[in-house]
């Protein structure tokens, strides 16, 4: 009775698990060969828990077709050795479509009176490997080899989800599919991150990383590549097989072999031209590496009749992508110094031509990518020229080493200006952080004028780069010395005197902007116009920003460690002193806003200072009324209530003189302040 319960159990609990396979393998089959789901993720993994727990409870039931069990062989000591029954063979490139019909009239002259049509596959760069069914079931998974013997590399070869392990009952009793096992462009790029975070050496391109993931001896490795195939032919096969290659792959479709759905089939040659000029455009929106096109007689019985030589089959070839990967050699690394202070080095190389251009230089990222990659001077380097990008040196050949290479170190010292060269915490790009450096002046100078920084209308793009080209502007408080140099103003390009007076009256203006502003206007990293409005209203002066701490830095509220260390090293620049000291001498104000100015002794006053004065610098002048309120003026008008004559004083004076307008001596224009300020 009971035995009888329990076994009635089983055939329950068997059934169930066959149901669930059977489930599984076709949400397998919709998800990984046709990409296209039919369930979520979490009903699919409901499934195979369901699954799993009652294969733990009945371990009699397991079976190695289960979908369980893609990962279930302990790592291996080394590759058992399988014979291919029919050899693998490989391929003649053609590189012009001149080589590609010179291949098709051989071809053709050897079946005279046969009409050929064709299929176009693109040429996916992997590896060549051979999968052998029986009953149903995948029994040996091979690489190529030498075309001959291949490794066994069944256990990782189950891994991979694409690959069915068991058939429809409608498949043939014994038969082998060929195919390239791969891994996308996504899944490599995901790959390099992972192993770069854990400090593995990277792999060069999608080729390498697929070959070297199919290769572990421990198939739990294997499992965790995102490795994909495509199947692209029938190797052999027991009773009736399709006529032509097309059908072949449609059958192998039918039986569910992922085929790619890249295939082409054209009835004339000048089709195949067409559908390789389209992949060669667009190469970089396929989604795996592809270094050509392959070209396949469709006829079997014609493949038959073409034969082969040597290891290449007369009916097929493929036509190649020009390379987008060379070796050369590493002659040495430059430093460019980028608009905004990052210090990029570059790979100075020996010329090579890749892809059907000559390359001299390749970008190298920064110094941790360097040392991450282990690229030394000397070396022999792959670059790889995709798309539209700059070149790229992605690694070093190390087998190629003799020991005479050395190993990259960032300079100290900015090669554009020679200021010191920062690397802040946690950061990649060193950078010069010196404000006049004329790598970034441009950028700089710009920033500058801008609205929310100094506002100072009329320097566009074409005069600031003007101002930087005739030298009359070297560090952005040059600017404020432009007065001093009316003529050579109005000499520039597309200038004038109108305009120029209107620049010139507009940098006046700009001398008494917030505070803030004008710390924004220095450009320091990471400081944008709001931290600049704390830092002013905190600190009142731009003397005791300088002067501040980290810690007091970062006592200001949401002042972060970043943008202190980063305060911290603007004001550390000697360059960055030297520029903010002669903006004060030029009477730009560095001070908040005390007081409202109408509350001040000298408001309501307008002064202009004219001449040269002895006992302080114009600008210290202008400072000095300011702060108590007075407005400085840069030309005589009616509303002028004081002109203030130094020595060797002009036009100025002759207007004043004209105008009525009161004038001041040196020696009054002190007596007044010093009045003034009590
Ligand atoms: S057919 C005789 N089809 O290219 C037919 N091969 O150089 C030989 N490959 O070892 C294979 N994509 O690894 C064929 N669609 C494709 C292919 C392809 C890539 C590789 C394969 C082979 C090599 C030949």
């Amino acid at each position: 009775m009971i035995g009888k319960g329990v076994s009635a159990v089983e055939e329950g609990v068997k059934k169930r698990i066959e149901k669930l396979r059977e489930q599984i393998n076709y949400h397998n089959y919709r998800y990984y060969v046709l990409d296209s789901p039919e369930i979520s993720d979490a009903e699919y993994d409901a499934l195979m828990a369901e699954l799993r727990r009652l294969e733990e409870e009945h371990p009699q039931l397991i079976t190695p077709e289960s979908p369980t069990q893609r990962v279930g062989a302990a790592p291996v000591e080394a590759f058992g050795v399988v014979e291919h029954l029919v050899p693998l063979l490989s391929l003649a490139n053609v590189f012009s479509y001149d080589e590609l019909l010179a291949w098709h009239r051989r071809a053709s002259n050897l079946i005279p009176g046969r009409s050929m049509d064709f299929v176009c596959e693109l040429k996916l760069d992997g590896l060549a490997v051979a999968l052998t069914y029986s009953d149903g079931r995948l029994t040996t998974g091979a690489t190529r080899g030498d075309g001959y013997r291949g490794e066994d590399i069944t256990q990782n070869l189950r891994t991979i989800r694409s690959i069915p392990l068991s058939l429809p009952k409608d498949a043939p009793e014994e038969f082998e599919v060929r195919g390239e096992v791969y891994l996308s462009k996504a899944g490599f790029e995901k790959l390099n991150e992972e192993r770069a975070r854990e400090g593995q050496p990277l792999f060069a391109n999608p080729r390498n990383a697929a070959a070297g993931s199919v290769r572990q001896l421990d198939p739990r490795i294997t499992a965790k590549r995102p490795l994909d195939i495509y199947i692209y032919a029938l190797g052999w096969a027991e009773g009736n097989v399709p006529p032509s290659h097309w059908e072949t792959l449609e059958y192998l479709k039918s039986l569910g072999f992922k085929i790619s759905p890249y295939n082409a089939y054209v009835t004339d040659i000048s089709e195949v031209e067409n559908y390789y000029q389209h992949w060669l455009e667009e190469r970089e929106n396929i989604e795996f590496e592809s270094d050509g096109i392959v070209i396949k007689v469709n006829s079997l019985d014609l493949q038959r009749q073409l034969g082969v030589v040597g290891h290449d089959p007369r009916w097929a070839v493929a036509y190649k992508f020009p390379a987008i990967q060379a070796t050369t050699r590493l002659l040495d690394i430059g430093i460019s110094v980028g608009r905004t202070g990052s210090l990029n080095p570059f790979a100075i190389l020996e010329p090579v031509s890749v892809g059907g251009v000559t390359i001299k230089q390749a970008a190298l990222h920064n110094e941790e990518d360097i040392r991450r990659k282990d690229i030394r001077i000397g070396d022999t380097v792959i670059v790889q020229r995709a798309g539209e990008v700059i070149p790229q040196v992605v690694g070093p050949v190390v087998s190629k080493r003799s020991g005479e290479e050395r190993i990259f170190v960032m300079p100290s010292r900015c090669p554009a200006c020679g200021g010191e060269v920062v690397k802040p915490e946690g950061e990649v790009m060193a950078r010069c952080i010196n404000t006049s450096c004329p790598a970034q002046i441009y950028e700089l100078l710009t920033h500058f004028v801008s609205r929310p920084a100094m506002d100072i209308d009329g320097i566009g793009e074409k005069l600031a780069a003007a101002l930087l080209h005739s030298g009359l502007v070297k560090d952005v408080a040059d600017l404020y010395c432009l007065c001093e140099h009316e003529q050579e103003l109005i000499d520039l390009e597309r200038m004038g005197k109108k305009s120029a007076q209107n620049v010139l009256n507009a940098i006046e203006r700009s001398k008494d902007r917030p505070l803030s502003s004008v710390i924004f206007a220095l450009g320091i990293r990471h400081v944008g116009a709001e931290t600049a409005e704390l830092l002013a209203s905190h600190f009142g002066s731009m003397d005791r920003l300088a002067r501040a701490s980290e810690e007091e830095l970062l006592s200001v509220p949401t002042i972060g460690p970043k943008i202190a260390e980063s305060i911290h090293l603007f004001f550390r620049e000697e360059a960055n002193l030297r520029v903010i000291d002669k903006m004060r001498r030029a009477g730009v104000r560095l001070q908040a806003e005390v007081a409202k100015a109408k509350e001040l002794p000298l408001a309501g006053q307008e002064f202009v200072v004219t001449g040269r004065l002895e006992a302080f610098t114009r600008g210290e002048a202008e400072a000095w009324i300011k702060e108590l309120g007075g407005a400085v003026g840069s030309s005589v008008t009616g509303k002028t209530t004081f002109l203030v004559v130094g020595a060797d004083s002009g036009s100025k004076l002759e207007k004043a003189r004209a105008l009525g307008t009161r004038l001041l001596g040196e020696e009054e224009l002190r007596h007044l302040l010093e009045e003034a300020n009590k």
